[in-house]
């Protein structure tokens, strides 16, 4: 690609990352999950090491070949978690200390109220099951509410929008919602988005200005990242 990348211009820094995708238990043997890979969160975590960041990878469920080889890669260190109570403890602990705190895990919206202690079982059930979910703390919103000065606070958001307006229309409303320094947006449908190689992204600032776009692979989306968090005034 075009343009110099400076190869350091994170050194002395300390970056979070969450990766991955949160599971909420319903009993001893079954969970609410979704389809996130990690694949992005991990290529985030490789592009701060590689600008010199020490690094801290909070990795909910990320794929086992790719989460190990994030936890070798010098200046990484991984924490794994499984829930989204679990991922906000780790995150908030670790935000205390980083200058840059990305929230690139899918953090479930929802978990069950109650959790069974043992399996649960048909003859116990019957016919239906019937589950009542509670929502989640929003982790990215405190995250921002609580930022030190100085420390950014970047948030993704996957979208299935009809164009380019539509996930503009609803970065736009979610980052006023946030209040994080910036926002990635990316469209996702039944096709495209998680797991996958290539990703299109749209970075955009609480003001909903746009800051950086790439379109490729995740690689190319994390440099775009953190290119949009060095030119933030605050950085
Ligand atoms: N996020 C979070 N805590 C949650 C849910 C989401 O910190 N309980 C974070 C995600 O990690 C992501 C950002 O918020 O960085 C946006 O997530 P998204 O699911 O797009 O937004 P929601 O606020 O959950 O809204 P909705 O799912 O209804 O679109
Ligand atoms: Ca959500």
């Amino acid at each position: 690609p075009a343009g110099v990348v400076p190869s350091d211009d994170l050194a002395g820094r300390t970056v979070v990352v969450t990766a991955g995708g949160t599971r909420e238990p319903l009993d001893p043997v079954r969970y609410l999950g979704n389809r996130s890979s990690g694949k992005q969160g991990v290529a985030l975590a490789r592009e701060a090491a590689r600008r010199g960041a020490r690094v801290r990878l909070i990795a909910a469920h990320v794929d086992g070949d790719m989460r190990d080889a994030a936890a070798v890669l010098t200046g990484v260190t991984v924490e794994d978690v499984s829930t989204a109570d679990e991922l906000a403890r780790a995150v908030t602990a670790a935000a205390s200390e980083a200058d840059i705190v990305i929230m690139a895990a899918a953090v479930a919206d929802y978990r069950p109220e109650t959790v069974a202690e043992g399996k649960l079982k048909k003859d116990a059930v019957g016919e239906s099951l019937t589950l009542t979910l509670v929502q989640t703390p929003d982790i990215l919103a405190g995250l921002a509410a609580a930022r030190r000065p100085g420390q950014v606070v970047v948030g993704f958001a996957a979208e299935t929008a009809a164009d380019r307006d539509e996930l503009l229309a609803r970065g736009r409303a979610k980052a006023a919602r946030k209040g994080a320094d910036l926002l990635v947006l990316n469209a996702v449908g039944w096709q495209h988005g998680f797991g996958a190689d290539n990703t299109t992204v749209v970075v955009i600032r609480a003001d909903g200005e746009i800051v950086a776009e790439a379109s490729g692979s995740k690689d190319e989306a994390a440099r775009a990242v953190f290119d949009a968090v060095g030119c933030l005034p605050t950085a």
